[in-house]
Order: structure tokens, then sequence, then C-alpha cells
């Protein structure tokens, strides 16, 4: 395929419509809140971090509706995005060839559809975390506390909101880090943020590192190549 329209500036594949760049943002900066509050929270070294929504108070509150947000975002996004995470045999492939990846000699990987398997698995791990991180917050939620009490008659005792901190703080720990993966992938992996900015990448993208993607783009009748 050739990388270039006739105008001689580089194809572009569109990759993301309009609504699902707002999903993904909306949920970005919801968890950069969350991340940040949820920090202030953790520690009292960290307490700091409150300064940046206007103290201890605000945070409480604030924490708990971020979060609410951030949950409702990841589940449309997961909808969205559900059928080009499933896994397939290709991934397995990929995951073994790792080594290529780390090192950037792509030629060696198999072809692959919109996701990676890494992309995947950042998918699937964030879906099985923000479960986790939605019932333990609800149980340190007064609100929460007092909503699965008279909607469902479940009553928490303080062994309940002490497991329920532990299990929280835990899976927090855990999403930082896939989260930290992620945002470094998105940066290291050039041109990948364009994706989520403007919607499109180049067709030397495309063909770099979504090979299959970028075909069925193109047999689609998606990508006008120059
Ligand atoms: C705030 C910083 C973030 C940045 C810079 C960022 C960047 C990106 C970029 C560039 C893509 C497009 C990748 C591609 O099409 O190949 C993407 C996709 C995606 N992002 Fe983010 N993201 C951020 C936060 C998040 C958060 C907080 C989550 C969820 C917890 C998330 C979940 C996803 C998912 C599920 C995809 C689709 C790819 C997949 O299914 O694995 N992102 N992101």
């Amino acid at each position: 395929m050739n990388d270039k329209a006739p105008s001689g500036a580089p194809v572009r594949v569109p990759r993301y419509s309009g609504s699902a760049r707002i999903n993904h943002w909306i949920m970005a900066i919801a968890f950069v809140i969350l991340l940040l509050s949820g920090l202030s929270l953790f520690h009292p070294a960290l307490f700091f971090l409150s300064g940046i929504f206007g103290g201890g108070a605000m945070v409480r509150w604030l924490h708990p509706w971020a979060g609410v947000v951030f949950a409702l975002g990841f589940l449309m996004l997961f909808i969205r995005f559900l059928p080009a995470n499933l896994p397939e045999l290709t991934d397995f492939k990929w995951l073994a060839k790792i080594r290529y990846v780390v090192s950037g000699r792509d030629e060696f990987l198999p072809e692959v559809g919109k996701y990676n398997a890494g992309q995947k698995l950042v998918f699937w791990s964030q879906a099985a975390l923000v479960p986790i991180m939605v019932v333990s917050g609800f149980a340190l939620w007064t609100p929460g506390l007092d909503f699965l009490q008279s909607t469902f008659g479940i009553k928490a005792t303080m062994d309940h909101r002490r497991l329920a901190a532990v299990v929280h703080a835990a899976a927090a720990v855990t999403t930082i880090v896939i989260w930290i993966v992620h945002v470094y992938a998105a940066i290291w992996v050039r041109g990948t943020l364009s994706a989520m900015i403007r919607g499109s990448v180049t067709g030397g993208w495309g063909w770099r590192h979504h090979r299959r993607w970028l075909k069925r783009e193109v047999a689609d009748g998606h990508v006008k190549s120059g």
C-alpha cells in the first residue's frame, strides 16, 4: 500500500469515532482525578495532593463521584471495544514473540487485527479490576453503604470495611501500574496518540503495527490509498 496520498501527505486511516474518543478521554480525566485524590487519601505523606482539589473535605466528596463517572465511562468503553478485544489464536503467537515487541523488530511478529495481545491484556485486566474497585469503593463510601443497605439489605460491619480498604488499595495499585504501561506504550509506539487525539493514524502506522486491521479497513473501502 502506498503510504502517501497524491498530495504527498501520509494517507490517514480512521481508527476512532468522535464519540469513542470523548468516551475514552472523559474516562481518562476521571482516572487522573481518581489517582491524585485517591493518593491524597491513601497516606498522610501524600495528603498535600488534596490541595489540588481544595482540601480534604472536597477530596472526600470528589473521589467517589469521580469513581462513578470513571466506572460508567469504562462500562461504555468496554461494551464499545469488546468485539475488537476478543482473544484469538494470533494473540498467543504474538505473546510468544514478545521479545521482538520489546526490541521493536515488528517484522518477526504475526499480523494483528485492531488490537495486539498486550492491548487486550490491558483491556481485560482493567475489566476485571474496575468492578473490584467499584464494589470495595462502595463499601468505603457512606452514601454507597446506605444504598447497599436500603437496596440490597447488605449491612457492612467494621471488618467488611477494613477488608474493603485493603482490597480497594491493592486493586488501585494494580490499576495504576497497568495504566502506566498503557500510557507508556501509547507514547513509545510513535503515532499511537494521534489515534485517540485525531481519531486517525497513518497508513504506515497501521501497516507496521496492525497490518491485518489495515488490510480489512482498505478492503472495506474505509481508506483511500494514494
Ligand atoms: C490518561 C492517559 C491515557 C492516555 C494518554 C491513553 C491513550 C490511549 C491511546 C493513544 C489509545 C489508542 C491505542 C490504539 O488505538 O492502538 C488508547 C486506547 C485505549 N485506552 Fe487509553 N489512555 C489513557 C487512559 C486510559 C485509561 C485510564 C483507561 C482505562 C482504565 C484506558 C483504556 C483504554 C482502552 C481500553 C483502549 C482501547 C485499546 C484496548 O482495548 O486495549 N485508557 N488509549
